[in-house]
C-alpha cells in the first residue's frame, strides 16, 4: 500500500488540455484531492511539474491511478470522443469495483453513452456521460456541466461537480440534467444552438458589410453596443473581439485573411439528425449545418460563381439598417433556442428523461459556449406554472418578436433582394409564419398524397379519415 492509496475523491484521465484544465480546476477547490492519469506519462510529468500547488496524486499506470482513489471511486475520462474513449472505459471497468463511477467528459454521442451506461449497470458500476461546456477557458474557470446517469451517481459526482462549475447568481452552472444519456443528449442540443448562433451572428455580420457598407471596426462596434443590451452573449462578445484582431502578416483584418470555409466536429449534424427522427423542426439549426456545408464546397461555388451573369446590387438601406438587423437577430435567436428546446421536450418524452427545462436555461446562462442574458428569460419562460407550447408562445418573446417583425421582415428582404445568403433569417421567419398561419398548403400536400397513394386526409367538419376516388368517381369514402 503506498502513502497515496485512497487519497483522491475525483480522478481525471485525459491530460490534454481540456483534461488538464479540467483536473487543475478540480485541484483548486476546497475539498479535492485530484488524481490524474495519462497514456503517454510525460503528460502528467509536465502537469505535475507546471502546477506544483496543485498537490496532484500523479500516477503513470492505471493500476497506480485506481489504487489512488478513495471509494466510491469516481475517475473522469477527458479523451477525443470515439474509440479511444472506449479503450479507457474498459480500463477502469476491469479495475472498479460495484458502486464506483465512470466519468465520460467528451462531446460522446449519447447513444453511445445510453449503451455505456447499460452495460456498465450491469456490472455494478456507474457510468455517467457529461456534457462540459466552455472550451479550454471553461474547463479551467468554470465551465457549464450538464451530467446525465443515475441518482446514486449524481450523490457522489454532483456536489464534486458543483466545486468547480461556472456560477451565476452565486448558483452553481450544474444540474442533474436525467439519467442515462440526457447529460450528453442536451449537450447535443446546446451545440446544435450553438451553430444556429453563429449562424445568425454570421448573417448579421454579412449584412453590415455588404449591405450596410460598414468596414470591420465599425461592425466590431455595432456587436459591443449589441452586447450592452439584451443580446448580450459570449458569442456577441468574442465576435467583436474576432473583428478587431489585426492579421499580424498582412494588417488587414484577421476576418478578411482567414478561408471562408467552416469546419464542425458533427455534434451539429447530430442534432439535426436526432430531431428529425424525432420529428422535430429545427430549421435554425439545421441551416448553419448546411450554410457551413455549403461553405466547404469550393468546386460548386466557383462553378456558379463562372456560370451567373450578374449579381444584384445590394438595396440602399438607411440609419435603421443596423437596428433592423439587430431586431432580426434576436428574432431569429428566439425560434432558434425555441426549436432546440422543442428537440429536448421530444428526446425526454422519447427517451423517458424528466428534464427540468428552466434548470437547463439556468445552468446555460454561465461558463457555456451559448450563455447570454436572454436565458434568464428562457429560464422564466419555464419557471411558469404552464409551460409554453413553444417559447414563441411566452408573453415576453411574443412581445418582442411582435415589436421586431417589421424589422425582420425588411431585413430578409433586403437580404433577398441584394444577394445576401441569410439562411438563418429567413427560415425562422418563415417557421414563424408557419406556426402563426391560419390555413397551411399541408391541406394540398393532403390531397395530393392521396391522390397518388391513398394515404386519406382528414376534414376540418368532422371526425374521421377520408379518401376521395381519384381514378373512379371521385366520390368521396370514409377510409
Ligand atoms: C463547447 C463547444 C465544444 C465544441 C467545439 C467545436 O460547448 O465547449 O460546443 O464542445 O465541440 O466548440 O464544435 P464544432 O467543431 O462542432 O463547431
Amino acid at each position: 500500500m503506498s502513502s497515496t492509496t485512497g487519497t483522491a475523491n475525483i480522478g481525471v484521465v485525459g491530460l490534454a488540455v481540456m483534461g488538464a484544465n479540467l483536473a487543475r480546476n478540480l485541484a483548486g477547490r476546497e475539498g479535492n484531492t485530484v488524481a490524474v492519469f495519462n497514456r503517454s506519462p510525460e503528460r502528467t510529468r509536465r502537469l505535475v511539474q507546471e502546477h506544483p500547488e496543485a498537490g496532484f496524486v500523479a500516477s503513470e499506470d492505471l493500476d497506480d491511478f485506481v489504487a489512488s482513489l478513495s471509494r466510491p471511486r469516481t475517475a473522469i475520462i477527458m479523451v477525443q470522443a470515439g474509440k479511444g474513449t472506449d479503450a479507457v472505459i474498459d480500463g477502469l471497468a476491469e479495475r472498479f469495483e460495484a458502486g464506483d463511477i465512470i466519468v465520460d467528459g467528451g462531446n460522446a454521442n449519447f447513444e453511445d453513452t445510453m449503451r455505456r451506461e447499460r452495460a456498465l449497470r450491469e456490472r455494478g458500476l456507474n457510468f455517467v456521460g457529461v456534457g462540459i461546456s466552455g472550451g479550454e477557458e471553461g474547463a479551467l474557470r468554470g465551465p457549464s456541466i450538464m451530467p446525465g446517469g443515475s441518482e446514486e451517481a449524481y450523490a457522489t459526482l454532483g456536489p464534486i461537480l458543483e466545486t468547480i462549475a461556472a456560477r451565476v447568481d452565486d448558483e452553481p452552472c450544474v444540474t442533474h440534467v436525467g439519467t442515462d444519456g440526457a447529460g450528453h443528449f442536451v449537450k447535443m442540443i446546446h451545440n446544435g444552438i450553438e451553430y444556429a448562433d453563429m449562424q445568425l451572428i454570421g448573417e448579421s455580420y454579412d449584412l453590415l458589410r455588404r449591405v450596410g457598407g460598414h468596414d470591420v471596426d465599425a461592425i466590431a462596434d455595432v456587436f459591443g453596443a449589441w452586447n450592452d443590451g439584451d443580446l448580450q452573449s459570449y458569442l456577441i462578445e468574442i465576435t467583436g473581439e474576432v473583428l478587431r484582431q489585426r492579421d499580424a502578416t498582412t494588417g488587414e483584418p484577421l476576418v478578411d485573411v482567414i478561408v471562408d470555409q467552416a469546419g464542425s466536429k458533427g455534434t451539429g449534424v447530430w442534432t439535426v439528425q436526432n430531431a428529425v427522427g424525432l420529428g422535430i423542426p429545427v430549421g435554425g439549426i439545421a441551416e448553419a449545418v448546411f450554410a457551413r456545408a455549403v461553405s466547404s464546397k469550393p468546386e460548386q461555388r466557383e462553378a456558379v460563381r463562372r456560370a451567373v451573369t450578374s449579381r444584384p446590387d445590394p438595396v440602399a438601406v438607411g440609419e435603421g439598417f443596423e437596428d433592423d438587423v439587430r431586431a432580426a437577430l434576436y428574432a431569429s435567436k428566439v425560434v432558434a433556442y425555441a426549436q432546440g428546446f422543442d428537440a429536448i421536450i421530444a428526446g425526454a418524452e422519447q427517451y423517458g428523461w424528466d428534464i427540468d427545462l428552466s434548470e437547463i436555461a439556468r445552468i446555460w446562462r454561465g461558463g457555456c459556449i451559448i450563455r447570454a442574458r436572454f436565458l434568464n428569460r428562457i429560464m422564466d419562460a419555464y419557471r411558469r406554472d404552464t409551460r409554453p407550447a413553444t417559447l414563441l408562445e411566452d408573453p415576453y418573446f411574443a412581445d418582442v418578436v411582435a415589436q421586431g417583425e417589421a424589422a425582420w421582415r425588411r431585413v430578409v428582404v433586403v437580404a433577398a433582394q441584394s444577394g445576401v445568403p441569410a439562411p438563418g433569417f429567413s427560415s425562422a421567419l418563415a417557421y414563424y409564419d408557419a406556426l402563426a398561419s391560419e390555413r397551411l398548403p399541408a391541406a394540398l400536400t393532403q390531397g395530393l398524397r392521396d391522390f397518388f397513394g391513398a394515404h386519406t386526409y382528414r376534414r376540418t367538419d368532422r371526425e374521421g379519415t377520408f379518401h376521395t376516388l381519384w381514378s373512379g368517381d371521385r366520390s368521396e369514402v370514409e377510409a
